[in-house]
């Protein structure tokens, strides 16, 4: 078997369940998760149409690289998106199918590592675990930038030296982030793009909660739209990945794209076809339809901002907690440590929250995940309030409870 099979960690989930296992939630409290960054809202019925109109496309094998359609679709999208010039993005040369993001952040690793020359790979501590594993099985090194309150929660670009980002060979970042809903502006992009000229890596830009924001005029900027802006119009070194699990609330279609630099893209691409993952012809035209609508998208926003408007006026009176930038997570500082809050609001309030401590990793400055807990907004309105106000009963009557260790 492959030996790096076992340097994956336990994914968060496990971890979760460990903490839960020997614990009683009250029986009159139905149970509220907003552990699961799982969108909640109904998929667009016009999405499950369009899949049901093509599904005559199952007689055929898909190309991997997607169909004409779909792939227009993709770049008409972000060339609007990112008010791209007309036509710099070319639907043959700039744009892959992938079956959501989560395999191919995983599979670009596979394809743009290599592992002959000692590479490190960059990541957000707390991160999306799929790079981190994504790393190791490409015979890299993960290298984790903590991502603090006294920074606005984006990664420590700063913290590395000059030798480190000389043997980084991609970057991952996650803007809006998960968990901390931290933005990356433009003109932080394009100094990372700067970085990644002069020490020659790959910038991988995971952007899948570029849809959720609160600010219908300030949507949050992507890393294709920042390399126009500081010259680099082929996007050499850039890739982005997007997907319709969030913005379309579509998350069992799989689908989402790889978009950005070309000659990446084609070994990209040589890679997926021995891999065999090429998008079902119904899912592509599902996909295209979906990108070309932009009302369902509106209306889910505002969905969101109801919730976040709600809960944190609920929390913010008796938890340190901002509102995100983007995505739909809140990341409040907890008032005891991150692993005891959670497993006491299961125990007291029947609540599941995911411990930042979980989706982070202890390094020589700390772990940043420490004293954070995760909640996803994705539950209807009514329980996200319902959750809010058992949170914020529990923090007012912590002081006097009595909280024992969390033994995990
Ligand atoms: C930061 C981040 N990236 C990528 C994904 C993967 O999404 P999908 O594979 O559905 O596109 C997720 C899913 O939760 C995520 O939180």
């Amino acid at each position: 078997m492959n030996p790096d099979l076992d340097k994956l960690q336990p994914y968060p989930f496990e971890r979760l369940a460990r903490l839960k296992a020997d614990v009683e939630p009250p029986l009159g409290l139905d149970p509220i998760a907003l552990s699961i960054g799982e969108p909640r809202h109904p998929t667009p019925s016009f999405i499950g149409e369009a899949l049901l109109t093509h599904l005559h496309g199952l007689a055929s094998y898909p190309a991997t690289r997607g169909g004409d359609a779909l792939r227009e679709s993709i770049a008409g999208w972000l060339a609007h998106r990112y008010t791209l010039p007309q036509d710099l993005l070319d639907p043959q040369a700039n744009v892959l199918p992938v079956n959501g993001t989560r395999e191919a952040l995983f599979a670009f690793a596979q394809s743009a590592i290599d592992r002959t020359l000692d590479p490190l790979v960059m990541m957000p501590n707390p991160f999306y675990q799929i790079y981190e594993g994504a790393a190791l099985l490409a015979g890299a090194k993960p290298v984790y930038l903590n991502c603090n309150a006294d920074k606005g929660f984006l990664p420590d670009f700063g913290a590395l030296s000059d030798s480190h980002w000389d043997r980084c060979q991609l970057l991952y970042i996650c803007s809006p982030g998960n968990p901390t809903g931290a933005v990356l502006s433009e003109h932080a992009l394009g100094r990372l793009i700067d970085l990644a000229e002069r020490h020659d890596f790959v910038i991988a830009s995971d952007e899948c909660y570029s849809e959720i924001y609160p600010d219908e005029d300030a949507p949050p900027a992507g890393l294709l739209g920042a390399a126009v802006k500081s010259g680099n119009d082929e996007f050499r070194r850039c890739v982005a990945f997007n997907s319709l699990s969030k913005r379309s609330n579509a998350p069992g279609l799989r689908s989402g794209f790889v978009a950005g630099d070309p000659e990446l893209l084609k070994r990209f691409l040589r890679y997926r076809t021995y891999h065999g993952c090429a998008m079902p012809p119904p899912i592509q035209a599902a996909s295209a339809a979906a990108w070309s609508d932009e009302s369902h998208v509106r209306r889910n926003r505002d969905q969101y901002r109801e919730k976040f408007d709600n809960a944190i006026a609920i929390l913010s009176p008796v938890i340190d907690i901002t509102a995100p930038h983007g995505g739909f997570y809140l990341w409040p500082r907890t008032p005891v440590e991150d692993v005891t809050f959670a497993r006491e609001l299961y125990r007291r309030a029947n609540v599941t929250v995911v411990p930042g401590s979980f989706l982070s990793r202890d390094t020589a400055a700390g772990n940043p995940g420490r004293h954070h807990v995760r909640m996803a907004l994705v539950a209807p309105t009514d329980e996200c309030i319902e959750a809010a106000r058992r949170i914020r009963a529990i923090v007012e009557s912590l002081a006097e409870s009595d909280i024992t260790g969390p033994g995990v």
